[in-house]
């Protein structure tokens, strides 16, 4: 719901929990007055501006006889050069050279459902009354720039998006310089800032920070979202823990250069920006023309960093992820490339098809090596053409559908070897900037995916396999990070579009391959998780979390990668490495959209046995583990011994723990508490018929030292609802 109430002047946006007022404020400025657990309409009179210090602050003319200043007050949309001296949210250089950008209201509009954002990834609505929107309209005066603040409340989830569309309005081109998405400014600073770090085979490792004065964030100058840092963070308010306290979750969805960035200023209150990093970026904008930052998604939650969590994976299994794929089930698949990196032929995947059908798996993938004459990774990205003396693509394909089993391919579409066909024919092609050699990383350049002449290619390319082959699944990798970030099609009043023109040649380049072939599956990768955003879920479903694939190691891969992805979306696979037995292998796999990264004819016959196990559970669970609430019942960086989480359906009827000794510790003996049950109800354990309370499970907890006492060791515990016993049966 979004009300504008005329005779205070606020717009009170609400989901189910939560709300968020806008004031405007004397002379057409814009303050961000609340954000936090849902209030009741009619109290908002006491919402003020703050009364803080300002000394030194200026403000315009007519506002600073007030004592008003800009630099003090919680600015919605903070513009730059005007007096508010915190970092801004939008910078434009105008036709006289300077930046001075100044926005005021000028109008409203409120209206069901969401609009479409052309080009970029975004939250969607399948039906108008699933969210409301609201959209500010401010005008800078002097310039004429246009900016509509677009706000977007969920009805069946604790989300607000923002955006903001710009339009020069004036007869003169302006620049934009820096062009946030959103901005929040709380009135405290008790919080610590939570951000997931990583590299590769190392990705969102959980951080937590207390706020200080001055800045602080994250960015990502790579070209992509990277595995450096995600766009994500949260503000959890000082004490806050996975189950109590106030946290905000921040996500951008974007798969490029991005900032999330806070300040704490000198009156201990706290500003929170997300948005397009502003280090090489610019924006012509000729008059009439408009720009649309991409989307960012807010949560709140009072249930702690779990309840924030949980917020996001419910918007995004219903409101990001799309197509034919979102609730269909998920074939189990068995990926190539650790069990034989470019060393396979025909006769090698057919063997382990068959191996794999045998032991219940629906998919083969084909991963790397398939292509031009690449039997290592210094040639041939960007010939898409099947390597014939290597394989006989036809042959294999229809042997593994013969089978009953799909098959899946391999691309990194966005890269060119300079040993290519295609480098050799468009040496222009690749990103570079006038003058330098272009940097290599694993022997391989970028490809200007900003030029359509290059998508059309590259699409080109993958149709005539596509349309030749029946391929059910598709793997986007992505494998290293720009430098030299230019094109070639850019001159050099453009050049600074270079980045943003890269993503957008991306989503393009996506979005035609899932449109053109809807029943495909498209997991997304970038060296594993190196491109894990929102942006990138919004095209396929389910991302590869990460090319570690020790168990022990993925469990803080995957216990950071929950922060605000759902089970559905974290490829994760069991894979050879023997760190830990296959049992274990499996529990920490069935976490995601569950895999094998191995050579099976390699198996022993315990291990197939163990196997076939695995494959009925991963059956068994899906639903649970797709479509319930997870709750992290013990964090691998709250204590580095041992961990244990949880999927609670829906109806809170059923619920499988899986807890994992990740190493010994002298005090073995604890009681793990459940969360999310119903007290109230009765739950019996599957395997020994023990039967408790709800309230006894979460409150009490249950002892599972004995059976995780080893490194490595882990159990799954799958307890159902079932009647109240009988009272004296019980206590006899
Ligand atoms: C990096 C990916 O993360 C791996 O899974 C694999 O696809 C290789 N690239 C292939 O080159």
């Amino acid at each position: 719901m979004i009300r504008f109430d005329d005779s205070k002047n606020v717009f009170h946006l609400c989901t189910p929990e939560t709300s968020y007022i806008i004031g405007i404020y004397d002379e057409g400025l814009l303050l961000n007055l609340y954000y936090g657990k849902r209030l009741p309409d009619n109290d908002l009179w006491y919402l003020s501006r703050r009364q803080s210090c300002a000394s030194f602050s200026p403000c315009d003319p007519v506002l600073a006889p007030t004592g008003f200043s800009v630099d003090v007050a919680p600015m919605e949309y903070p513009t730059n050069g005007r007096g508010d001296f915190r970092v801004s949210a939008v910078s434009v250089l105008n036709s006289d050279g300077n930046t001075v950008t100044d926005l005021r209201y000028e109008g409203y509009r409120i209206y069901p459902g969401k609009p479409d954002m052309p080009g970029l990834p975004h939250l969607y609505v399948t039906d108008q009354s699933q969210c409301d929107t609201l959209e500010i309209t401010m005008r800078d005066p002097y310039t004429n720039l246009t900016a509509v603040l677009v706000y977007s409340v969920f009805h069946d989830c604790d989300v607000l998006t923002k955006h903001v569309r710009f339009r020069n309005d004036s007869p003169v081109p302006l620049k934009l310089c820096r062009v946030m998405s959103s901005c929040v400014d709380l009135p405290e600073m008790q919080y610590d800032l939570v951000t997931l770090y990583g590299r590769h085979a190392k990705e969102r490792q959980f951080v937590r920070r207390p706020l200080a004065h001055g800045l602080q964030g994250i960015r990502s100058v790579r070209g992509s979202s990277s595995h450096a840092q995600n766009p994500f963070a949260a503000l959890a308010q000082k004490g806050a823990t996975e189950t109590t306290g106030n946290v905000y979750g921040f996500h951008f969805i974007y798969s490029g250069n991005y900032e999330i960035t806070a300040e704490v200023d000198f009156n201990a209150t706290t500003r929170i920006l997300m948005g397009i990093q502003d280090t090489d970026f610019q924006w012509e904008l000729l008059p009439g023309e408009s720009f649309l930052t991409p989307e960012a998604v807010h949560v709140f939650s009072d249930q702690g960093i779990g309840g924030m969590s949980r917020m996001f994976h419910r918007a995004y299994n219903d409101h990001l992820i799309r197509g034919v794929w979102q609730y269909r089930k998920r074939p189990l698949l068995i990926n190539s490339w650790e069990a034989a990196y470019f060393d396979f032929d025909t006769d090698k995947l057919i063997a382990f098809a068959k191996q794999a059908k045998e032991l219940g798996i629906e998919l083969l993938v084909m991963d790397d090596g398939w292509f031009g004459k690449r039997n290592n990774d210094t040639n041939s990205l960007g010939d898409w053409f099947v390597n014939r003396q290597k394989l006989d693509l036809g042959r294999l394909i229809d042997t593994v559908h013969a089978m009953d089993m799909k098959f899946g391919i391999w691309y990194e579409p966005e890269m060119i070897s300079p040993d290519s066909e295609l480098y050799r024919a468009h040496p222009d092609w690749c990103v570079h900037v006038p003058g330098r050699v272009p940097s290599l990383a694993r022997h391989q350049y970028v490809l200007d995916v900003s030029r359509k002449d290059v998508r059309d290619n590259i699409f080109d390319q993958m149709r005539s396999v596509l349309d030749k082959y029946t391929i059910d699944y598709l793997k986007w990798d992505f494998n290293r990070n720009l430098s030299e970030a230019g094109s070639a099609a850019l001159d050099s009043a453009h050049a600074q579009e270079f980045f943003h023109r890269f993503v957008l040649g991306t989503y393009e380049l996506q979005d035609r391959l899932t449109t053109t072939y809807p029943q495909l599956l498209l997991e997304n990768c970038s060296g594993g998780g190196g491109r894990f955003d929102p942006g990138m879920l919004y095209y396929s479903p389910q991302i590869w979390t990460s090319d570690n694939t020790d168990p022990i190691e993925r469990l803080m891969i995957q216990f950071g990668t929950s922060l605000c992805y759902p089970a559905s979306t974290m490829g994760a696979h069991v894979s050879a490495c023997d760190r830990t037995g296959y049992a274990t292998k499996g529990n920490v796999a069935l976490w995601g959209t569950f895999g094998y990264e191995l050579d099976p004819c390699k198996l022993d016959d315990e291990t197939k046995a163990l196997v076939k196990q695995q494959v009925q559970e991963y059956h068994k669970y899906y639903d649970l583990i797709h479509t319930g609430d997870l709750y992290r019942l013990i964090c691998p960086w709250e204590n580095p011994f041992c961990c244990a989480w949880s999927f609670v359906s829906r109806d809170r009827k059923e619920t499988l723990v899986t807890v994992v000794r990740m190493r010994h510790e002298e005090q073995t003996l604890f009681h793990l508490k459940l969360q999310g049950l119903d007290p109230q109800r009765y739950y019996q354990l599957e395997g020994n018929g023990a039967v408790c309370s709800g309230a006894l499970l979460m409150y009490a907890g249950v002892d599972v030292a004995d059976s995780v006492d080893n490194d490595g060791d882990s159990i799954k515990l799958h307890f159902v609802a079932v009647d109240k016993p009988d009272t004296d049966e019980r206590t006899r």
